[in-house]
């Protein structure tokens, strides 16, 4: 069972600047929550509650300020410094302490899921052993992101990144568990061309050895990946859009927590506290 998440929310978010030039991308507002509640919702919901969050040099303070070690939440949040964003695998060899003997979560800090299917399907994979799972979902436009052909029982077959033409409009989705071989794996990775690590070359070493396999966010779940400003909009209407309709709040952390009995009213009026007078405290208060 996988116990144990990674954030990783450094980066340089070149395609958002300016407003990333002093904010970091994941503190920026999707709708009405700082980005980076987001991705950790989609740990929460898959009942990881001991997380690593990765920021870049100097950000600690910052991402401090809204998710706290000692925080309300019912789950242990540690902080690691990335020196400069070298790529995504230079997560498991930040957090190789962290990680222990253990597998592992990543999700990027920019990824956004939602959708009903989506916690069967965490629950459902989060109980891998051996090797690793990416999570796909079908889009318009493939050539913008990593593409994965795979078989009927769910192996993959092929990955490339950026493909000018494929037969497969199954994006790799920015979550990945991995087993614990990933921080031995992720030390021998060669820089690319680009001068990082790459995510796609640790995969395609779990696929050589037939050890990587998918599963489907699903047709009831949404993947956006908010890395650009048109994407990052998008989100925020799509939130925005939900949340009005159903009075339902995507993504309110404290609600995962109480469901998942992490924790109980003294916390919920805790963080009440500490968000002040907001819709979110309004909508907490209702909880
Ligand atoms: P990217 O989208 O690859 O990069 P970025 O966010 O820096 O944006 P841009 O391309 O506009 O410069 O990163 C995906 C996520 O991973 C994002 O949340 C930032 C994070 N990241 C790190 O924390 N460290 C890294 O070394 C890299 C490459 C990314």
């Amino acid at each position: 069972m996988i116990k144990k998440g990674i954030i990783l929310a450094g980066g340089k978010g070149t395609r958002m600047s300016p407003l990333t030039k002093a904010v970091n991308k994941q503190l920026l507002p999707l709708y009405d929550k700082p980005l980076i509640f987001y991705p950790l919702s989609a740990l929460m919901l898959a009942g990881i509650r001991d997380i690593l969050i990765i920021v870049n040099k100097g950000q600690l303070n910052q991402f401090r300020k809204i998710l706290p070690e000692n925080n309300n939440l019912g789950i242990k949040i540690q902080y690691k410094e990335q020196q400069n964003p070298n790529g995504l695998p230079e997560a498991f060899i930040i957090g190789e302490k962290f990680i222990g003997k253990n597998s592992v979560a990543l999700i990027l800090g920019d990824n956004f899921f939602y959708g009903q299917s989506l916690t069967k399907i965490l629950k459902k994979n989060i109980n891998q052993k051996k090797g690793a799972k990416i999570f796909l979902h079908p889009v318009k436009n493939p050539s913008s992101y990593g593409v994965a052909t795979i078989n009927k029982k769910k192996q993959v077959l092929k990955l490339v990144e950026k493909p000018k033409k494929t037969k497969s409009n199954l994006a790799v989705t920015g979550l990945y568990f991995f087993d614990n071989n990933v921080v031995k794996l992720s030390k021998k990775l060669k820089p690319s061309s680009r001068g990082e690590i790459e995510i796609i070359d640790l995969l395609n070493i779990y696929k050589k050895k037939k050890l990587l396999k998918a599963d489907f966010i699903g047709r009831g779940g949404s993947w956006l990946d908010t890395g650009n400003i048109n994407d990052f909009n998008d989100a925020s209407n799509f939130i925005y859009t939900i949340e009005n309709r159903q009075g339902l709040k995507i993504a309110c952390l404290e609600e995962i927590s109480i469901n998942n009995k992490w924790i109980g009213k003294k916390d919920i009026q805790r963080s009440i506290k500490f968000y002040g007078n907001c819709d979110y405290s309004r909508y907490l208060k209702k909880l």
